[in-house]
C-alpha cells in the first residue's frame, strides 16, 4: 500500500517495523511491548522475527518510517545473526531507528543487578548510521538472564519482577521516540565493551563455535525433532535412522531456545567435553605444524610468520572441535555412557528459563 502511495507522489503513512532475534522470548517480549506502544500512539507497527524478515518488502525507507532492532546480548556484543541482518538492511534514506539490546538482569532478594551490553548497541547503531538511518533511540534493557549453560534459570517470580521494570523502561523510551525526541544511553557499557573488545571478538570468532559443540541430548530425548524445528539459526540436524537425536552444527548462536523449550529437558551442555575441548584447542598446533613443515621443506619456513600461524591455528581449532564433537556424539549414543556424562553435567540440575508469558508457538 505504501509503495502505491510512493508512486502517486504522496508521503508514505507513518509506520513502524520492529525486528527482533530471540532465544528464550525476552527480546520478543520487548519488541511486542514496543509494537503496542506504537499502536497506542496511533502508529501501525509490525513486529517481525529476524529469521522471517524480508526488509526489502517490509520497509519503505523514509523519515515517516520507524525501524527498531531488538536483540539479546551475546559475549558483550551483538549476535552474528543480527549483525549480518543489519549489514543487509536497505539504505535508510532518513528512516528513524532505534536499537535495544536486552541483557542479563538478575534479582537477589530485593536487589536487582544489571547485565552489560558492551558494544552490542553501538555496533548496530554504527551500521545503521552508515546506512543512512536517523538514530532516535539507543537503550540496553535488563531482562532475565537466560544463559542456562552457565547458571540456573531465575524463578518465575524474579523474572516477572525484572520484566515489570523493563516494561516501564520500554514505555519511557517509546514515549520519547514517538514524541520526536532523541534518547541515547549506554556510553558506560560501550566504554567497558571497548575495553574488553578482545573478549567479544574471541566470542564471535571462536567462543560461539565451541559453545555450539557442548550441546547434546540426554537419554530423555524422544527424538521428537521440536528443537530442530524451533531453532532460529537452523543449526540442528536430526541424526540417526532408528532413534534420531539432535546434532548441533557450527551455525548455532547459543540462543538457548533448544535447551529451554525441549519438552523433556533433554538438552544438556557437557562440562567434561568443555574441559577436553579447552586442552585440545589451546594446544599450539598451528605453530608446531608450521615449524614442522618448515623443517621438511625449507621454502615453507617462510610460512612461519604470526599471521599464517594464527590462520593455521584457527583452522586447527575448528577442525579439532568438529572431530572431537563427532566422536562425543557417537559416544553419547551408548546409553550407559550418556547417563554417566549426564550425571556429572551441572546443566542437568539447572532450572530452565523462558520468558514467563512466551510460548514456543509465539516465537517459532
Ligand atoms: C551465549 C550467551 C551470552 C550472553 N552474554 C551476555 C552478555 O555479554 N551480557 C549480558 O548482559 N547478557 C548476556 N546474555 C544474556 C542475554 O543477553 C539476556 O538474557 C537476553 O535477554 C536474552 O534474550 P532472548 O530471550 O531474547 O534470547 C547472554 C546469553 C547467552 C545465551
Ligand atoms: S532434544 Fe528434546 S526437543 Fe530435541 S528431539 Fe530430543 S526430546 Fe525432542
Ligand atoms: S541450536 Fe539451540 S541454542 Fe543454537 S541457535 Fe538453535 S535453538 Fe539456539
Amino acid at each position: 500500500m505504501d509503495s502505491h502511495a510512493d508512486k502517486a507522489g504522496a508521503a508514505p503513512k507513518r509506520q513502524a517495523v520492529i525486528y527482533y532475534l530471540t532465544g528464550t522470548g525476552n527480546s520478543y517480549r520487548v519488541a511486542s511491548w514496543m509494537g503496542d506502544a506504537c499502536r497506542r500512539h496511533g502508529v501501525p507497527a509490525r513486529v517481525i522475527a529476524i529469521p522471517h524478515a524480508t526488509p526489502a518488502e517490509d520497509l519503505t525507507p523514509g523519515d515517516n518510517q520507524l525501524l527498531g532492532l531488538v536483540t539479546p546480548t551475546h559475549g558483550f556484543t551483538t549476535p552474528w545473526l543480527v549483525l549480518r541482518f543489519a549489514l543487509g538492511l536497505p539504505h535508510g534514506r532518513g528512516t528513524r531507528a532505534f536499537v535495544t539490546p536486552t541483557r542479563a538482569g538478575a534479582k537477589f532478594g530485593p536487589l536487582f543487578t544489571p547485565g552489560m551490553e558492551g558494544t552490542a548497541a553501538y555496533l548496530l547503531t554504527l551500521v545503521l548510521l552508515l546506512k543512512g538511518y536517523n538514530i532516535r533511540g539507543v537503550m540496553g534493557l535488563d531482562m532475565p538472564a537466560n544463559w542456562i549453560v552457565v547458571h540456573p534459570g531465575l524463578s518465575p517470580v524474579s523474572a516477572e519482577a525484572i520484566n515489570a521494570r523493563a516494561a516501564t523502561r520500554v514505555n519511557f523510551l517509546m514515549n520519547r521516540i514517538l514524541a520526536g525526541e532523541r534518547y541515547l544511553t549506554g556510553l558506560l557499557p560501550l566504554l567497558l565493551g571497548l575495553l574488553i573488545l578482545p573478549v567479544s571478538v574471541g566470542y564471535m570468532l571462536v567462543g560461539r563455535f565451541l559453545l555450539a559443540k557442548l550441546f547434546y541430548a540426554s537419554e530423555r530425548c524422544t527424538g521428537c525433532g521440536s528443537c530442530a524445528r524451533a531453532c532460529p539459526a537452523h543449526a540442528i540436524r536430526m541424526w540417526g535412522a532408528n532413534h534420531p537425536r539432535p546434532y548441533w552444527t557450527f551455525s548455532c548462536e547459543s540462543c538457548m531456545r533448544c535447551m529451554n523449550f525441549c519438552p523433556t529437558q533433554a538438552v544438556q551442555a557437557s562440562y567434561p567435553l568443555a574441559a577436553a575441548l579447552y586442552f585440545i584447542t589451546t594446544w599450539p598446533a598451528g605453530l608446531i605444524l608450521v615449524n614442522w613443515l618448515g623443517r621438511q621443506w625449507p621454502p615453507l619456513a617462510r610460512l612461519g610468520n604470526p599471521v599464517t600461524t594464527v590462520l593455521v591455528n584457527y583452522a586447527y581449532v575448528l577442525t579439532a572441535t568438529a572431530l572431537t564433537y563427532l566422536g562425543f556424539i557417537l559416544l553419547m549414543r551408548l546409553p550407559l555412557v550418556n547417563r554417566l556424562f549426564t550425571a556429572v553435567t551441572p546443566t542437568r540440575y539447572f532450572r530452565r528459563y523462558r520468558e514467563p508469558g512466551t510460548e514456543l508457538k509465539d516465537i517459532q
